[in-house]
């Protein structure tokens, strides 16, 4: 996908971009070329931080990125074969929502810097985009339009895409998300932080038909509820308190990946989608993986599965979004701020 013919006249055109990533736990720096070719791509975790909470400690993840951000940002630069002058780099990108306030600000205030230092424009990217986009550094010809069931910490949404940057969101969680749902099911059975990827490990071991959890179908076709579950898994612990952890973790995650896997799959035949594609870190789940592919290999339509590293946060999605937003001219000006509750609207 090069955009750069669809450049402005008169504006310097965008080749490289540097993205920055610190929305949540990770503190993350990518350079990508024209789009779609990563470059270098940096991720420096806090889950050794936050662990011992049970979950990210809002205070402490900015702290951290105050303290990881220029170290991350010297070393994709370095890795790119440009330097703290920022030679050969073309724009920067950064998250400016959502996310928590005060990670979101360091990243921001940084990208300014930059821009100010360098002389290059800078643009503020929509985490949620950013996931969209994650897809399109692997697999630039994607077919369109696809299904996109974007699985994170804090979203679950199915969104129709036509082509990079028109969107149409077609439902959502009423409630909790697939995410938050795996770590707070986790925290509940001793399996600690992040959640998510414990779960993923131990269920190998577990019964998935150990225990009949609830398949939450809210009304409407395209939303998704897991609170009921999560309730569920809860009240069945309390009452069996020996049973295994992996059953139980088993048997929750069948019931997610279930709800999910049947809610894309309507929501591909009912827009004829020519392919359904994960985002987000819940996408790196591997039973969801097996059965979206199996379900996709079924109604004979592509399944597209980006590799865990760009499922989970990272900062080359960042730049592949601010790629496409620079290269048809967009800035975001200095005053700009960061909005943790910043949402994905449909453009299409
Ligand atoms: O996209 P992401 O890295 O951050 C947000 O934007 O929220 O997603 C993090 C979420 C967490 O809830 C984590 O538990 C979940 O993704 N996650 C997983 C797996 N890896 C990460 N959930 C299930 N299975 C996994 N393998
Ligand atoms: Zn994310």
């Amino acid at each position: 996908m090069a955009h750069s013919d669809s450049q402005p006249a008169g504006v310097r055109p965008v080749r490289r971009v540097l993205g920055i990533e610190t929305s949540c736990d990770e503190t993350a720096a990518s350079v990508i070329e024209d789009g779609t070719t990563i470059v270098s791509s940096v991720v420096s975790s806090q889950i050794d931080l936050h662990a011992r909470y049970g979950g990210v400690v809002p205070e402490l993840a900015g702290r951290a990125h105050v303290e990881l951000l220029t170290p991350v940002i010297d070393d994709a630069l370095t890795q790119a074969g440009s330097d703290r002058t920022g030679v050969g780099i073309d724009g920067i990108a950064v998250t400016c929502g959502p996310g928590l306030i005060g990670s979101l600000l360091v990243g921001v205030a940084e990208a300014k810097a930059l821009s100010m230092a360098w002389g290059i424009p800078f643009i503020g990217v929509n985490h949620l985009e950013a996931h969209l986009f994650a897809s399109l550094l692997e697999q630039p010809d994607l077919g369109w339009p696809l299904v996109v069931l974007l699985v994170s910490g804090g979203h679950t949404m199915l969104i129709e895409v036509t082509s990079p940057g028109q969107y149409r969101i077609m439902g959502g969680t009423i409630d909790d998300a697939a995410g938050e749902a795996f770590d707070k099911v986790a925290r509940f059975i001793g399996l600690g932080y992040p959640g998510g990827p414990a779960i993923d490990r131990i269920a190998i071991e577990g019964d998935a038909r150990s225990y009949a959890f609830p398949r939450s179908l809210p009304g409407d076709a395209y939303d998704f509820s897991f609170s009921g579950l999560k309730t569920s898994v809860v009240n069945r612990v309390r009452k069996e308190p020996d049973a295994a952890t992996a059953d139980i973790a088993a048997s929750f995650q069948e019931a997610v990946v279930d709800v999910l896997v049947s809610r894309a799959r309507q929501a591909a035949a009912d827009v004829g989608a020519r392919a359904i594609c994960l985002a987000g870190g819940v996408a790196a789940n591997s039973l969801l993986r097996t059965r979206i592919e199996e379900a996709c290999a079924d109604d004979g339509i592509g399944a597209f599965l980006p590799s865990r590293a760009l499922c989970t946060d990272n900062a080359a999605m960042v730049a592949a979004a601010g790629y496409w937003h620079l290269a048809r001219g967009e800035r975001s000006p200095l005053d700009l701020g960061a909005n943790p509750n910043l949402r994905l609207v449909s453009t299409a």
